[in-house]
């Protein structure tokens, strides 16, 4: 059964077709036209999790658990490999359940990567200590990865529909785990309430994963039409707004901006009203899916490229100049970040 939703849930994003706003292009950076650097100058590197990374970019979460995943998670983890970037599998609930064979799609990440790269586990905010530890040792995790994701749950018609208590099970799991904890949503964003409450409790790490990139709720519509959830198709804090409002909080967050990134501007501005690191997810699977391997990485190359001469008509040279880049907002997203 979960097999089959995993493979639905990638074949049918690919038939997604509702397309939402991250309200990233009501950032406005202004140009500079005398950047004192050359483009060889600029710096990418940063530090994640404690690791050196080459770019400030995540392969974020999508799959695992069968041999379609296997090819994919293979290729995404040598894209991952060649630009020196952290790599998150999808749910692992399916390999702490299922058979012995449904591990080697979640192993093949670490081993394509190996040991000096980032790999992230990943398993629902309900998961035990003791699943949390086994998904970490399964891959040899840097860090878990805690989905939030009631809004995806209660459109699927096999979902969970409790959601009490969550809140102290992330509590014991960061207490108990001794490895970073990221808590991430899955694309419908994380607001400042929920952050404040999350860091009370010691997370330390929050992916946004806001509202304007996969729709889980039109992926779900896909897959069964008795109900026809369209109408909630805008559900959802835009990804630029939960950035925003999450970084109000504390300096001290990790924060990943992650939702409808896409391009190198998306990851310029994300990156510029808050984030530490950018995660990619629908986009690089498409590029996957649609033409291979090589276009998957050609793209990220060309997102890398753009990426960096944003940086250079910003006239910043490195990740930090970056982030303490002034911005302006603009329309919508200048009217909820005041009003909230
Ligand atoms: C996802 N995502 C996801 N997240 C998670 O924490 N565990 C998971 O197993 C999955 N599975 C999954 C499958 C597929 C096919 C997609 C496209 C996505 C959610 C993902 O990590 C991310 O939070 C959202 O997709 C938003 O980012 P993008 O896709 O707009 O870049």
């Amino acid at each position: 059964m979960r097999k089959k939703r995993k493979r639905e849930h990638v074949e049918n994003y690919l038939r997604t077709t509702y397309k939402g706003d991250t309200l990233l292009e009501d950032v406005f950076l202004q140009h500079n036209a005398l950047p004192d650097l050359s483009f060889e100058d600029i710096d990418t590197k940063t530090v994640f999790l404690g690791k050196t990374v080459d770019y400030p970019i995540i392969i974020n979460a999508m799959t695992g658990g069968s041999d379609f995943s296997w090819e994919i998670n293979r290729d995404l983890s040598l894209i991952a490999k060649e630009f020196k970037i952290p790599m998150a599998v999808g749910s692992q609930t399916i390999a702490l359940c299922e058979e012995e064979e449904c591990r080697d799609s979640f192993e093949i990440v670490r081993q394509t990567i190996g040991d000096d790269g980032i790999v992230i586990a990943n398993l629902n905010a309900q998961a035990s200590l003791e699943d949390v530890k086994r998904a970490l040792d399964m891959i040899k995790g840097d860090a878990i990865q805690l989905h939030l994701n009631p809004a995806q749950e209660v459109v699927m018609l096999e979902g969970d529909r409790d959601f009490r208590g969550i809140l102290r099970n992330i509590e014991t799991i960061v207490k108990g785990i001794g490895k970073p904890v990221i808590v991430k949503e899955v694309g419908f964003g994380i607001s400042k309430e929920v952050a404040e409450k999350l860091y009370n409790v010691g997370v330390k790490n929050i992916d946004v994963s806001g509202y304007g990139g996969t729709n889980f709720i039109e992926i779900e519509n896909i897959r069964y039409n008795n109900i026809d959830f369209s109408d909630l198709y805008s559900w959802g804090i835009p990804t630029a707004l939960a950035l925003i409002k999450c970084r109000e909080l504390s300096q001290e967050l990790n924060l990943i901006a992650s939702g409808g990134i896409r391009t190198g501007m998306d990851i310029i501005k994300s990156l510029v009203v808050g984030g530490d690191m950018a995660g990619i997810s629908g986009e690089i699977l498409s590029y996957l899916l649609h033409g291979g391997y090589e276009n998957a990485r050609n793209y990220l190359e060309a997102t890398i490229h753009k990426m960096k001469i944003v940086m250079l008509l910003l006239g910043k040279r490195n990740m930090e100049e970056l982030k303490a880049t002034d911005y302006k907002i603009v329309g919508e997203l200048k009217e909820l970040v005041n009003n909230l």
